[in-house]
């Protein structure tokens, strides 16, 4: 049932690294730009910088390391239970860099929320920028989309289109990538917690209506 009302909404996030998003997370929760708050931040790696800035400030942090795990399946479920355990409304999905299996993302569906560096449907997996730059592509970005059993192939909110500059490296584009997704990340979110998008039969309905492939158009600019 879709609820409609105000109240803050519950947000677990999983990491495995820097946790720059997480921390765009964190800041608009405490500036109320986003009505929610991060319960619990869970990583798959241990001593990763995006740990630090949840203990920062006093959120939830966990390690859950998929070594000490039998299989896939196996670290899918404590992953899930754990997730469970803070009863979110929303899981986002920050730098994790791990292939959930269908069972889990099955468990989550609708609640779950990814960003991926490229222009979805272009460049699932890794090295995205170089890959950009290597086509020759004079614009690259980054995709907030609703986590399906496909890998980074869930149907897109929202993208940001970042211009490719003659020289770039990948490293120089991944930065200024990164500005960028640190805005459409927890806007997606807060779209999610006003009840606005919703995942339905596959597809993104943003105020009831369906989304193009690309997701939500808007106009971002980077920060001064
Ligand atoms: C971000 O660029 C995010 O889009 C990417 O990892 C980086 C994490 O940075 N995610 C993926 O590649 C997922 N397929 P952060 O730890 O600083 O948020």
């Amino acid at each position: 049932m879709t609820d409609h009302s105000t109240r803050k909404r519950r947000i677990v996030v999983l990491i495995s690294g820097g946790g720059s998003n997480l921390q765009s997370f964190i800041d608009a929760c405490a500036d109320g730009t986003l009505n929610a708050d991060v319960v619990a931040v869970i990583s798959n790696k241990a001593g990763v910088k995006g740990l630090e800035r949840a203990a920062n400030v006093g959120i939830p942090n966990i390690i859950l390391d998929h070594n000490s795990f039998e299989s896939r399946a196996e670290f899918d479920q404590s992953l899930g239970d754990v997730i469970e355990s803070f009863s979110p409304d929303l899981i986002i999905l920050a730098g994790f860099m791990r292939i959930l299996t269908p069972q889990f993302v099955n468990r989550f569906i609708g609640q779950l929320m990814n960003i991926h560096p490229s222009l979805l449907p272009k460049y699932p997996g890794l090295h995205t920028h170089q890959r950009a730059i290597d086509a020759g592509d004079s614009e690259a970005g980054a995709t907030v989309h609703f986590v399906t059993a496909e890998l980074d192939g869930g149907p897109a909110i929202v993208q940001a289109q970042v211009p490719v500059l003659k020289n770039d490296s990948a490293d120089a584009l991944a930065t200024r990538v990164l500005e960028f997704e640190h805005q459409i990340y927890p806007l997606a979110a807060e779209w999610f917690c006003q009840g606005r998008i919703e995942l339905r039969d596959g597809d993104v309905l943003f105020d009831n209506q369906l989304l193009p492939v690309e997701g939500v158009n808007i106009e971002i600019h980077e920060k001064t």
